[in-house]
């Protein structure tokens, strides 16, 4: 049994992407390991969003985790900003990780880029915070994607960092989790790179079956499949996600009849959309029931932030005593 955490970051409704990439392994995964799940909420502030949109985003992740099919029985969900010891562990961490290794990430060089107004030093201490997120609770295993690979090395450093200077064993060097064959890139509707929330081709768990439709039948394909041409990248994105939500005979179906050249891609959409319809009906249903009801949202946090600031509070007093705090009022 592996301890595992992993977070995302509140910027809104999950589409297609966030459930397949990142949700899906979380409900796997709840069923035999100790895990945390939680809403970075922290780490969203380093783009300044308004309190209101900050609450009702939360919110939103939360309910569209449980319906998902996370279960507060099996796996801990919390808000990370629920647990203040993470805040604790960060400032500790930060003096073990340095400027230059900071000033190269990725992701920071990519946010000062697409925000050069604003590269305030929570951006560069992203992964610092991400650390504490992650060693607060002695994580073995994190299931994250390929862009936070670097993040969790650094994770490692700074953990081996303090076990050395403190002469402990503290930290364990979390791993990224491996999927094997599961972990998958989700790609959009509009013909290019992967599904995200800014690039608007998505669609999302909340999506009814009209909109799904539209989408779907909008999708970017190409004239028509031709022989010995490879083929296009819209049309490789629609199989992907047929792949994702239809029977593997409807699959090889329209595969079949693409390599046979009669395929009409009119056609393989609406089944797309009737199957997308089918699949995601029963989760948007949910959403819609948790939606209305707060009494057990705010159960569950409870009990989910309680359990996670236990284990949080259990590591921070043990890192307290080897740093070697006064600690006159514990
Ligand atoms: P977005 O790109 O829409 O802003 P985030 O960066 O907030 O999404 O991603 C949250 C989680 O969902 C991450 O674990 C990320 O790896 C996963 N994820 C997002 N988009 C995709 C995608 N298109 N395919 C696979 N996983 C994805
Ligand atoms: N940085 C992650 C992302 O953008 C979110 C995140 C924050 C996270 N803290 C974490 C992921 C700890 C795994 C573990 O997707």
């Amino acid at each position: 049994m592996e301890t595992i955490v992993s977070g995302i970051r509140p910027t809104g409704h999950l589409h297609l992407g966030n459930y397949f990439g990142a949700v899906r392994n979380f409900v796997k995964l709840q069923e035999n390991n100790n895990c945390y799940f939680f809403v970075a909420d922290y780490h969203s502030l380093t783009t300044h969003p308004e309190a209101e949109d900050l609450k009702e985003k939360v919110k939103t992740v939360i309910i569209e985790f449980l319906a998902s099919g996370l279960d507060p029985e099996k796996a801990t969900l919390y808000i990370q900003s629920d647990v203040e010891e993470v805040t604790e562990l960060y400032l500790l961490l930060n003096m073990f990780a340095y400027k230059g290794e900071l000033e190269r990430t990725a992701s920071f060089k990519e946010k000062a880029r697409k925000q050069p107004n604003n590269v305030n030093a929570g951006l560069l201490t992203y992964p610092v915070l991400m650390a504490a997120d992650i060693l607060i609770h002695k994580a073995t295993k994190v299931p994250v994607g390929k862009d936070q690979e670097q993040h969790l090395e650094m994770t490692r450093n700074f953990a081996k960092r303090f076990n050395n200077f403190y002469n402990t064993k503290i930290f364990p060097e979390p791993q990224a989790y491996n999927f094997g064959h599961d972990l998958i890139k989700v790609p959009g509707l509009d013909g290019t790179g992967k599904m995200g929330k800014s690039d608007n081709n998505g669609i999302y768990l909340i999506d009814d079956a009209k909109t799904i439709k539209k989408k779907i039948m909008r999708a970017v394909t190409d004239a028509g499949p031709e022989k010995d041409k490879p083929m296009s990248e819209g049309v490789k994105n629609l199989f992907t996600l047929m792949e994702l939500v239809s029977e593997a005979d409807t699959v090889k179906y329209f595969r079949e009849q693409y390599y046979n050249l009669t395929i009409r891609y009119g056609d393989m959409k609406k089944q797309l959309a009737e199957d997308m319809e089918k699949f995601i009906a029963p989760i948007r249903e949910r959403i819609k029931e948790l939606e209305s009801n707060k009494d057990y949202i705010n159960k569950i946090l409870k009990q989910g932030s309680g359990k996670a600031k236990e284990s949080a509070s259990r590591t921070i007093k043990e890192v307290r005593e080897v740093i070697g705090f006064y600690n006159t009022l514990k």
